[in-house]
């Protein structure tokens, strides 16, 4: 086989044989395909898209092309859930906990954020000592002790993706659904949970900006999925607008924890319990409304917010900020920002609000970037609330930054008014 007749047959939208696909993905992950090769394939893929077959092939090889999870050994069923990433996303803070709650083993790995999208596992270092990279042998231990524990993908996991995914950063082939579908997948399957959950976002602050495209990406990701043999639903959750109040590592654990303590209802309590609900009967524990009924339960009784503080504890953390979560990391500066004038909040640029949070030190515009666990943003208003004039909408924090012009300008015109009296504006 050679790299050119590949890049020629995808160019000319020629399916490749399973063969071929496996060839190019252990070459480049080997190094014997070079980069220059490797990108024009990924943009032949971004131009011309690739086949099902093809997709189910190019999963299957980045999943083989490292290890893969024997979770036997948890003694239950195991569910995984994956989000393709937002602002504010803190579910699986809040999923985790509820579901093993209700009597299932989850497994999770996950990781970092990048450009205007947060990673789970920057926000659980912000919880003083936690531990986020542990051996498989812990990692199962205390997920059979608990029901629950999340660790950082570990290298030997997909090693194919995290080579393929760092070109895609570069070459502007990020944004293609077999792709995307196929580093998702990978690293799912090879995790290798019994039950996959897939919460594709949709909206401003998502991958995905509009229905059809997000609708493509979870019929493709549930199809490959139950192709290889898993139990797999896709939801579209809604990205229009930050899920919950707090975006930023340390206040989005805060924002959890009062899910969890039975504080705080909304748009991210109703997300997190269907998301519950749907892992508990993909797992076979009920019909949607016992499974809904289960994952409120666990909530208003507490025994999802004592499976988190066990899980923080085994690994490493302080547990006490399930009780006071003034323990997590404060931040020494903060800004207001308040309303010009009687206002309406007719439209949310959520994209716009990562990115502001990014600006304040919360994220990372490249890989190795640090991360200021204190930064972001918490949002005192919603789409469609009326705010009277000199009322707050948002409140940015940081540790690094002392100088908020840059972030605070950004987020004040990532929000769209309505006069009180009518006139549309900003
Ligand atoms: N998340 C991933 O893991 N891979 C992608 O390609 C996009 C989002």
């Amino acid at each position: 086989m050679n790299m050119i007749d590949i890049i020629n047959k995808t160019k000319r939208a020629v399916p490749l044989t399973e063969q071929e696909i496996s060839w190019l993905v252990s070459g480049f992950t080997n190094s014997n395909i070079p980069d220059h090769q490797m990108s024009a394939w990924l943009m032949a893929v971004c131009l011309n898209g690739l086949t099902n077959e093809e997709t189910a092939a190019l999963t299957a090889a980045m999943r083989d092309s490292g290890n893969i999870l024997d979770l036997k050994c948890i003694g239950n069923i195991t569910a995984d859930k994956h989000s393709t990433g937002g602002v504010g996303d803190k579910t699986s803070l809040i999923v985790g906990p509820a579901a093993a709650a209700c009597g299932i083993a989850v497994p999770k790995m996950s990781g970092r954020g990048l450009g205007h999208t947060g990673g789970t596992i920057d926000k659980l270092e912000s919880i003083p000592g936690f531990r986020t990279e542990l051996e498989f042998s812990e990692f199962a231990g205390i997920v059979q002790k608990t029901g629950f524990s999340i660790i950082s993908q570990t290298s030997s996991l997909c090693p194919a993706d995290k080579k393929i995914y760092a070109l895609r950063n570069v070459t502007g082939t990020v944004d293609s659904i077999p792709l995307i579908c196929a580093s998702i997948m990978s690293k799912k399957l090879a995790l290798n949970a019994d039950c996959i959950l897939l919460d594709v976002k949709c909206g401003s602050g998502a991958f995905m900006k509009t229905r059809q495209d997000a609708q493509k990406l979870a019929d493709l990701m549930e199809k490959t999925g139950k192709a290889a043999g898993k139990k797999c639903r896709a939801v579209i959750t809604d990205m229009n607008s930050p899920l919950g109040n707090n975006i930023g590592n340390a206040l989005e654990v805060k924002e959890a924890v009062e899910i969890l303590q039975g504080k705080k209802k909304g748009k991210l309590y109703d997300i997190s319990m269907m998301l519950t609900a749907n892992m508990l009967e993909l797992a076979g524990k009920g019909s949607c409304e016992e499974c809904l009924a289960m994952a409120e339960n666990a909530v208003s009784s507490g025994s999802a917010l004592e499976i988190l503080r066990k899980t923080i504890e085994l690994q490493g953390g302080d547990c006490r900020i399930c009780d006071d979560t003034s323990l997590l990391p404060q931040p020494r500066f903060s800004h207001e920002i308040r309303a010009p004038r009687d206002v309406e909040i007719r439209s949310v640029n959520c994209e716009e609000i990562g990115m502001a949070s990014l600006l304040l030190g919360a994220g990372r515009a490249s890989k190795n970037d640090p991360v200021d666990l204190t930064a972001g943003i918490v949002m005192e208003c919603e789409l469609g609330d009326k705010i009277s004039m000199d009322a707050p909408l948002m409140t940015l924090y940081s540790s690094v930054c002392s100088d908020f012009s840059e972030a605070a300008v950004r987020a004040y015109n990532a929000l769209g008014f309505r006069d009180i009296c009518g006139t549309v504006f900003n």
